[in-house]
């Protein structure tokens, strides 16, 4: 039973590949990477695998059973080069395809849904057994500006009153290793969030009490914020997406409070206030 790992170098590559050591011996393991200089440390068999050259993946994709595809992070690319992937795979004979996806991409307001939805229906399409993990925000995405939030003194975005159900990438890592090493999970769509969600201002409160210093979350206009965001060194493009995606949240697109991901790694997700103690 060979599992092979897409974006194996990735951050959620490499918790997924951490979680499923705890779960298989690890020559049921293989990494498929874009480029196997940076694939140090991974502790499992290495095959090169770029989602934008075909001839590396019908190699790699030999005698995979069951095949992990982390999403693309070239946004914009994404579709084709999941395309090439999944054609691939229904060529090497691969049994089942799990799928990072977004929290409800069929419904989402997010810019990033329309390549993910368009995935799924290839995925399905392909007549490959499958699983999509419609995954929610990762709580680092946030975390990643405590300290830049404690220098500038506020925490800042445009998610408003915007509540987010945000996990650790170590619970979804955890989740997508249940379902690659048990049985059940064919035809599956699973929406993944945290238990607890937060608005942005309860995120900086959080950081707050952390550090015993005041820090006050800072609501701006999409635009202001993007100009922020592209001061900050953000390429202009990519600074507009994340301010647009803050103003998704503020209409509910990162909320859910279905409790699929907890019930799927038979623990509760990681909280909030662990998520910041690490970043601090
Ligand atoms: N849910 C969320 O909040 C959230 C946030 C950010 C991203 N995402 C999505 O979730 C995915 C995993 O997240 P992450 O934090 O692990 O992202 P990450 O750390 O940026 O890792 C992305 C992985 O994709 C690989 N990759 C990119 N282009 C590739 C290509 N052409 N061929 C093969 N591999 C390629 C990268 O390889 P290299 O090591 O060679 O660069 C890397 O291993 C992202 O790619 C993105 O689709 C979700």
């Amino acid at each position: 039973m060979t599992i092979a790992i897409t974006g194996a170098t990735g951050q959620l590559g490499r918790f997924v590949i951490d979680r499923l050591k705890a779960r298989t011996d690890i020559s049921n393991l293989l990494a498929l990477v874009r480029n196997p200089g940076n694939a140090t440390g991974l502790g499992i068999a290495v095959r090169e695998a770029d989602y934008s050259k075909p001839d590396t993946l019908a190699s790699a994709l030999k005698e995979v059973d069951t095949l992990m595809l982390i999403s693309s992070s070239e946004i914009g690319q994404r579709l084709q080069q999941h395309r090439h992937v999944i054609d691939a795979a229904r060529q090497a004979g691969v049994k089942r395809i799990v799928y990072t996806s977004l929290l409800h991409a069929d419904t989402s307001s997010l810019s990033l849904a329309g390549e993910h939805i368009d995935t799924e229906q290839i995925i399905k399409a392909s007549g490959i057994p499958y699983t999509v993990l419609r995954n929610g925000w990762y709580t680092e995405n946030y975390t990643g500006s405590v300290k830049a939030a404690v220098a500038a003194g506020a925490f800042v975005g445009s998610a408003s009153e915007g509540k987010i159900s945000s996990a650790a990438r170590a619970d979804y890592a955890e989740a997508a290793a249940v379902v690659l090493t048990s049985s059940g999970h064919e035809g599956k769509t699973y929406e993944l969030a945290g238990d607890a969600s937060y608005t942005l201002a309860d995120l900086a409160a959080e950081i707050s009490r952390q550090i015993g210093a005041p820090l006050p979350y800072k609501n701006l206009p999409e635009t202001e914020y993007a100009t922020l965001l592209a001061r900050f060194g953000l390429p202009e493009g990519f600074a507009a997406a994340v301010a647009g995606w803050d103003v998704a949240a503020s209409g509910g697109a990162l909320f859910d409070d279905g409790k699929q991901l907890s019930r799927l790694i038979g623990r509760p997700t990681t909280p909030l206030s662990v998520v910041v103690a690490n970043a601090l």
